[in-house]
């Protein structure tokens, strides 16, 4: 029996020939399924082990372009990659046409394959600031940064995120899909949601058919991908050429792999039970460690413990110790008290990871909505103590 919930039960397989790849400029992506860039998850230890069980595109998470081109080490870090991630792909975020275009540049010469930016973020700070989710309020300012992007990005497709708009009496989304397509954007990604909903709520799949139905450049669909079914689901009502999947693969890197299973057509594997989630989680934290250093490393991994044991009962207690987790032995000893025998729980394929149903206001500069038309880029951060405090902001899209 398909181990899925209810909605989606009886929805039917990918048929031979019923969805192409993804073609991002010169790439081609089967499944058409993307990683979605997520600030302090989609480094390069998760973005590895998502691509051992799957393929598609990986996204870095959101790299400030001003960071990287002052030489800030950690953000260096963030962006960086190994020899075997192929395509390699990095979103860059910036609101200086000048400092995206250096950074692409920048980029292009180190080898990546893909990059993206990111036009979505609802985070106060960056808002406030007339950043993130603000800029295609601005559509000429919108159109100067993909201008220069697309331009220093030279044969390296460059594509852009977005979101539905500020709130829904101030939706930008139909405008970007036009600036992205004119300035030469190879796809535009839309997570279905407006900057005021933050995360709750469903996202809309209508405005990502209507995106998909007014451009001719690919539309991919983001939002509410929690099981693979749901990929198939978003693609057949909307008609988008690939789909972003975000929250649902936290704790759950295995959906690649279902992901590629239902795509090729076939019914996907049962989900791991604890005791495979448990390797698995190992596994995520010997490549956190290697690659941030023991102490980061295992402060990463309290989060993750919390999402891979998501949902199982009788793993609450262990959860609370475990974030609380300092050393190896901390987690060796937490997980050795789990049932490796517990069965992947049906409740937890949709059960919401990383970010709470809060709605927000959206914080905007003075007078912003009265200069519409308006290109200038809004002050970008230009000290280090400037730079530390934006990076402590900073959650993502
Ligand atoms: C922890 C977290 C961090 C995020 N960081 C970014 C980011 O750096 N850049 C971005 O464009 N979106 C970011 N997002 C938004 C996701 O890319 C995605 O658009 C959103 O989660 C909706 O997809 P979902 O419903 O599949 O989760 C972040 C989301 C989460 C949960």
């Amino acid at each position: 029996m398909r181990f899925s919930s209810p909605e989606n039960e009886a929805v039917a397989l990918a048929e031979a020939g019923e969805f192409a790849p993804l073609k991002i400029g010169p790439l081609a992506v089967w499944p058409p399924v993307v990683l979605a860039p997520m600030a302090g998850v989609t480094n390069y230890p998760f973005r590895s082990l998502c691509r051992e069980y799957g393929a598609g595109l990986y996204v870095s998470e959101m790299i400030t372009a001003r960071a990287y081109l002052m030489g800030h080490r950690r953000t260096l870090l963030l962006a960086s990659s190994q020899p075997d991630e192929t395509p390699r792909s990095v979103q860059i975020y910036g609101t200086d046409p000048k400092d995206v275009g250096e950074m692409a540049r920048s980029l292009v010469d180190e080898g990546v394959h893909h990059l993206d930016m990111n036009f979505g973020c609802p985070v106060p700070k960056v808002t406030r600031a007339g950043g993130g989710s603000a800029i295609p309020v601005k559509p000429r300012l919108l159109a100067r940064i993909v201008r220069a992007a697309v331009k220093n990005a030279g044969s390296v497709p460059l594509t852009i995120k977005v979101r539905k708009g500020i709130d829904d009496a101030l939706l930008t989304f139909l405008d970007a899909g036009r600036v992205a397509q004119e300035e030469g954007a190879a796809a535009i990604g839309l997570h279905a949601r407006t900057a005021a909903q933050l995360y709750s709520g469903e996202a809309d799949w209508n405005a990502i058919g209507e995106l998909k139905s007014r451009l001719s450049i690919p539309v991919l669909g983001n939002g509410d991908i929690w099981e693979s079914f749901d990929a198939l689901r978003m693609m057949r009502a909307t008609g988008c050429d690939g789909v972003i999947v975000g929250r649902g693969c936290l704790g759950r890197p295995w959906l690649f792999r279902e992901l590629a299973e239902v795509f090729d057509g076939r019914e996907p594997a049962q989900p791991p039970d604890l005791g495979g989630i448990v390797a698995i989680l190992k596994d995520h934290a010997r490549r956190l460690v290697a690659f941030f250093g023991e102490r980061e490393g295992l402060l990463h991994m309290r989060k993750w413990c919390a999402w891979y044991t998501k949902g199982f009962p009788g793993s609450a207690s262990v959860r609370d110790s475990l974030s609380r987790l300092n050393t190896f032995e901390d987690l060796e000893r937490e997980l050795a008290r789990l049932n490796p025998r517990e069965p992947f729980p049906r409740s937890a394929l949709r059960a919401h990871r990383a970010k709470g149903s809060r709605v927000q206001t959206v914080a905007l500069p003075e007078n912003y909505l009265c200069s519409r038309d308006d290109d200038t880029p809004p002050r970008s951060i230009h000290s280090s103590e400037d730079l530390e405090e934006w990076e402590r902001s900073l959650s993502g899209g």
